[in-house]
């Protein structure tokens, strides 16, 4: 089986470039749905999920133009069908985003439930309360969630939860609605910015994007539009705690420091030395760090995506700390994993109690999901000797070539298939 095999200890060193932010893009990319003329998105990640949104795109008719690794034009003038049911769909986590602009588009859509990462119960109850309250009428039968009306009109939508997905969800339902929609208690992450600036670069009319109220007014039509997506936060902040974890001197380029700001906060706070300029920051530990609290919260509190990094750099950190999971509800199966590795860590209810230990061993580990397999990455790259991580199909989903970038840092780090013998002996001989 596909797996990174890895020869740890050695301290991260260099410079990282970091690219565009797999969240925004899978938004954006849905957008492009609501103009009939031509949209050019550049800055987007090269990774799985991206790749099988931009297939999907292209299944429903509409013409694609991959014009390089990180950018493409797309034009859905030609759409032939607003049914999105194929198993790709039901894959990832972004697809229903479709539901979104095909509503908001050609008031119909028919698209699969969503998949994504089992990281917990993922409902989309809040997606259909807005588009309800948009006048669709919903309904989920057999796998499928149908969404049609005669006229979207704007209203005054109340979000039980900050939702990232509900607030990008309504916003491309109701970008092209009649009248003004108010969403109260919206996600306020830097990807829910980006949407709505892209939305306005098409010629909506989306306010308050990152704030506690988004007011959208319902546009006639939606232009073209060129537009790059924002740096990955959680690209950024992965590479940040590698280089902790590894006790190296990293530069994370491309970058908006802002965003990161949790991270960098939590970092200081253990030891760890932090360096910031416009668009790059810089992470050194000399030394080992120490123990915490850290609880996930909707941004900008500290972004449940970061959680597996960070608990698995205090599995490594001086002393005791508590890690809380405020956001999904089964976000720790990774620490199954890292306890293979000697780590000590006890879950209790929604916090892990983390019991820091000095150093791990070596295992043969599973990436149990896309920011738990990076994170395990990070495990065996603290640790000396060699590690596998095996299913790294979930780490593929939103790390661009991540074994490639983390090489350029000095790490020993290959992609081989972990149950052939020879290749693992050729990896262990070309890195004595
Ligand atoms: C997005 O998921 C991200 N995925 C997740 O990143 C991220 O962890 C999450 O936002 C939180 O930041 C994408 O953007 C594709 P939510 P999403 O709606 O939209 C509950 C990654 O690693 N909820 O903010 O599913 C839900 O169950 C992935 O890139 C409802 O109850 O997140 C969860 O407990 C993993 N009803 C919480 O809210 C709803 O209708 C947060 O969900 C919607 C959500």
């Amino acid at each position: 089986m596909r797996g990174f095999i890895i020869k740890g200890g050695t301290p991260l060193a260099g410079e990282v470039i970091i690219d565009g932010a797999k969240n925004a893009a899978l938004g954006i990319l849905a957008g492009s749905l609501l103009t009939d003329d031509d949209v050019i998105i550049e800055n987007i990640p090269d990774v799985s999920d991206i790749n099988l949104m931009i297939k999907a795109i292209g299944n429903t008719g509409a013409r694609v133009d991959r014009l390089d690794a990180h950018s493409v034009k797309i034009n859905c003038s030609t759409i032939e069908t607003y049914a999105l049911d194929n198993d790709d769909i039901g894959k990832m986590r972004g697809s229903y985003y479709f539901i979104g602009a095909l509503l908001g588009k050609y008031k119909q859509a028919s698209v699969a439930f969503p998949g994504g990462c089992d990281i917990g119960s993922r409902p989309i109850d809040q997606h259909i309360k807005g588009f309800e309250a948009l006048g669709a009428n919903i309904k989920v039968e057999s796998g499928i969630i149908e969404a049609s009306t005669k006229e979207l009109k704007g209203n005054h939508i109340y979000l039980d939860s900050p939702s990232v997905g509900a607030t990008i969800n309504i916003m491309l339902a109701a970008v092209l609605a009649k009248g003004q929609t108010i969403i109260e208690n919206p996600a306020k992450e830097p990807h829910i910015v980006d949407v709505a600036n892209f939305l306005n670069s098409m010629g909506g009319n989306v306010k308050g994007a990152g704030t506690d109220v988004i007011r959208i007014k319902g546009a006639e039509r939606l232009h073209g539009s060129t537009y790059s997506i924002i740096p990955d936060q959680i690209e950024a902040g992965t590479y940040m705690i590698a280089a902790a974890a590894t006790r190296g001197d990293v530069v994370i380029k491309n970058i908006i420091p802002k965003h990161l700001e949790a991270i960098s906060a939590k970092l200081v706070e253990i030891g760890a030395e932090i360096e910031e300029s416009d668009d790059s920051i810089r992470v050194v530990a000399t030394k080992r760090l120490s123990h915490t609290n850290v609880k996930t919260l909707p941004y900008p509190g500290f972004p449940t995506d970061m959680q597996p990094q960070i608990s698995t750099l205090l599995a490594l950190s001086e002393g005791t700390s508590i890690v809380t999971e405020t956001i999904f509800d089964n976000r720790f199966k990774f620490v199954d994993e890292l306890a293979r590795m000697g780590a000590h860590v006890k879950v209790e209810g929604n916090s892990a109690i983390i019991e820091g230990v000095d150093r791990l061993s070596n295992a043969r580990i599973y990436a149990p999901d896309l920011r738990a397999g990076a994170a395990l990455v990070i495990a065996g790259l603290a640790t000396e000797g060699i590690t596998t991580v095996q299913q790294i199909e979930y780490i593929e989903r939103g790390y661009e070539r991540f074994d490639e970038k983390l090489r350029g840092l000095g790490a020993a780090i290959a992609i081989v298939n972990v149950d052939d013998s020879n290749e693992v002996e050729k990896f262990k001989l070309r890195i004595v």
